[in-house]
């Protein structure tokens, strides 16, 4: 097989296309609709990374629930540790790995918590215990006692009683709005596909490089 040779893959996609691609968007589009295919479950399934105040990195899964030309949205409790980190920097890193497709995306650039009226809409969404999970949880911090997340659940529960849920003022979504974005297809022989786009800043144009495996 000579080096320019596009691959079959099990998605449709060849790694052709992926070369070809001039625009990382959309071609996070087509492998997103893609892993939502062949992925047993959550291919929104991500790792967040950001930096703790003592300048060691920091990595934990979160869910996508959103992404476009504004950037990639999460949602979280502001208070936790990535909260404290994801304000103090502004700044996070994003992997998915879809192993079906034998493909990762790696994504890094600046973050900003979403307007509130977003973060409210999407809130408004979930299955109530969900929401009453929200306010129930001080995420990160220790558990006071055994039975303390679930007696703050059961206070919950009981003070909103069948009237709607508000968003609590702690949670809310994160917005990455990628400078970088690579593209990782893997290869028979390790010849595995790297593509990247970066920019130098939101709104300057896509520059492409392929880079050795
Ligand atoms: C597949 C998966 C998805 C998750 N999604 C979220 C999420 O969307 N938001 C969130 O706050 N935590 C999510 N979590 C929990 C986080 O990984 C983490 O344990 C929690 O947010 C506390 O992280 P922190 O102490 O760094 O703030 C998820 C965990 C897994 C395994």
């Amino acid at each position: 097989m000579s080096e320019s040779a596009p691959i079959e893959h099990p998605s449709g996609l060849t790694s052709g296309d992926l070369i070809e691609a001039d625009e990382p968007l959309r071609l996070f589009a087509a492998w997103f609709e893609q892993a939502a295919r062949s992925e047993p479950r959550d291919p929104t399934a991500m790792s967040l990374a950001t930096v703790g105040a003592d300048g060691l990195p920091n990595v934990r899964m979160v869910l996508m629930k959103g992404f476009g030309e504004a950037g990639f949205v999460f949602y979280t409790n502001v208070d936790s540790q990535k909260g404290h980190e994801l304000d103090r920097e502004q700044k996070a890193a994003l992997l998915f790995h879809w192993k079906s497709a034998n493909r990762q995306v790696r994504l890094r650039g600046p973050v900003e918590r979403i307007e509130d009226a977003e973060a409210d809409a999407y809130f408004a969404t979930r299955p109530r215990l969900t929401q009453i999970g929200a306010w129930a949880s001080k995420q990160s911090a220790p558990l006071e006692s055994p039975h303390a997340f679930e007696k703050a659940i059961a206070y919950y529960v009981a003070k909103f009683g069948l009237g709607t849920v508000p968003r609590p003022p702690n949670w809310t979504g994160y917005r990455l709005r990628p400078l970088q974005i690579e593209f990782w297809q893997e290869r028979p022989f390790r010849l595995h596909d790297r593509l990247e786009f970066r920019r130098e800043a939101l709104d300057t144009p896509w520059h492409k490089a392929r880079l050795y495996p």
